[in-house]
């Protein structure tokens, strides 16, 4: 394996350590006693073993999967990226099984890293396509370990190669059996943030265009107001260090991105904020009534270093900006809004 350095990944033929690293975080998360706020993905603890921590070892998360789970919980920067990836897990699980009640026969991964839904829904998902797209090193990896854990893969799951920079989606997915005419959900999660915006529009006009009409997309995603605040807190978007060289480069525009989305051919949805009320109450609520992350969030203001006394202007300008938008970051399930289909 070639060491890391400052091409990018996919030229390097190295797995995206994003992928690693947010696997591990629900890996941690699923070993939380309190069902109520436990991370659905097990799996991932059982795919994330040394030779994957070994990859991402520069990150406080390889040292929180060989610690004892309440002593690893009294980091705030753990916790509240397990939180998060709670959230997301939760949100997009259930997207899923609410596709396929409504009709969903396919399941398009995209940037599917180490996602474990084709095994976790097996059942629900037995009469469904399920297809995993994603940059060659990456997949090539994630088969192999998922042999070595798992042995046989699911009859239904499907791989397909293909760099979103570059290939085409469509032309991919139909060499691998993809059928347009039948409704799909597409998984895009933690993946556009790293993709220029000329990629990101052209994948979201090319599924508007080439899928049958209620056909759903569900993502996680930044604004750009969050890419910007980015810039004044190098150690956000989970700490991931520099030398990945997987930075977050996209944010949508907009405050929630809805006109976006809408312009590509999406009704938009109820996008909602992470963080927000909403989401403890939907999914990080502890069976005592408080939420996930509350003890850490007391050690954080009881830690709150003195504010300068005249910050940046960016950054107060970005502070004002964060407030008006109502969040940076974001979750939506988008539908294919109907329209003839094209050749
Ligand atoms: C943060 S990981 C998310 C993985 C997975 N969706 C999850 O949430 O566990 C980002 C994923 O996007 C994929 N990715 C990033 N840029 C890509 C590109 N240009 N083409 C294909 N896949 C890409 C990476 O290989 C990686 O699997």
């Amino acid at each position: 394996m070639i060491a890391a350095g400052t091409q990018s990944n996919i030229e390097e033929e190295l797995p995206s350590r994003t992928s690693i690293l947010v696997a591990a975080v629900r890996a941690f998360g699923s070993r939380e006693p309190d069902e109520n706020v436990r991370n659905p993905d097990s799996m991932a603890d059982l795919l994330i073993g040394p030779s994957e921590l070994a990859l991402i070892s520069d990150h406080a998360v390889s040292t929180a999967l060989t610690q004892d789970y309440r002593e690893a919980s009294q980091n705030p920067a753990i916790v509240l990226f397990a939180g998060l990836m709670l959230c997301r897990t939760r949100f997009i699980d259930e997207s899923l099984e609410r596709a396929v009640k409504k009709g969903a026969t396919q399941v398009v991964i995209l940037g599917a890293g180490f996602d474990t839904r084709a095994y976790r829904f097996g059942e629900l998902l037995k009469h469904c396509r399920v297809i995993e797209v994603d940059a060659m090193p990456t997949q090539t990896y994630k088969k192999r370990r998922v042999r070595e854990v798992l042995q046989d893969l699911p009859k239904n799951l499907t791989y397909c190669a293909i760099d979103f920079a570059k290939d085409d989606l469509m032309h991919g997915l139909h060499r691998v059996g993809f059928k347009r005419d039948e409704k799909t959900l597409y998984i895009w999660e933690g993946v556009c943030m790293y993709l220029p915006e000329s990629s990101v529009r052209k994948m979201l006009q090319t599924i508007a265009l080439h899928s049958t009409s209620g056909s759903t997309l569900v993502l996680d995603y930044a604004n750009s107001v969050g890419i910007e605040l980015g810039k004044f807190t190098p150690n956000s978007a989970g700490g991931i260090p520099t030398s990945w060289a997987e930075p977050w480069i996209f944010g949508v525009p907009g405050a929630n991105g809805s006109e976006f989305f809408r312009e590509l051919g999406f009704d938009p949805g109820v996008p909602v904020p992470a963080y927000s009320p909403e989401m403890v109450r939907r999914y990080g609520t502890r069976q005592d009534g408080t939420s996930y992350a509350a003890h850490v969030f007391e050690q954080l203001q009881r830690q709150a270093p003195t504010p300068p006394e005249v910050p940046p202007i960016g950054l107060l300008e970005a502070q004002k900006a964060v407030t008006a938008a109502g969040g940076v970051y974001w979750f939506t399930e988008l539908t294919v809004m109907s329209k003839p289909l094209e050749s």
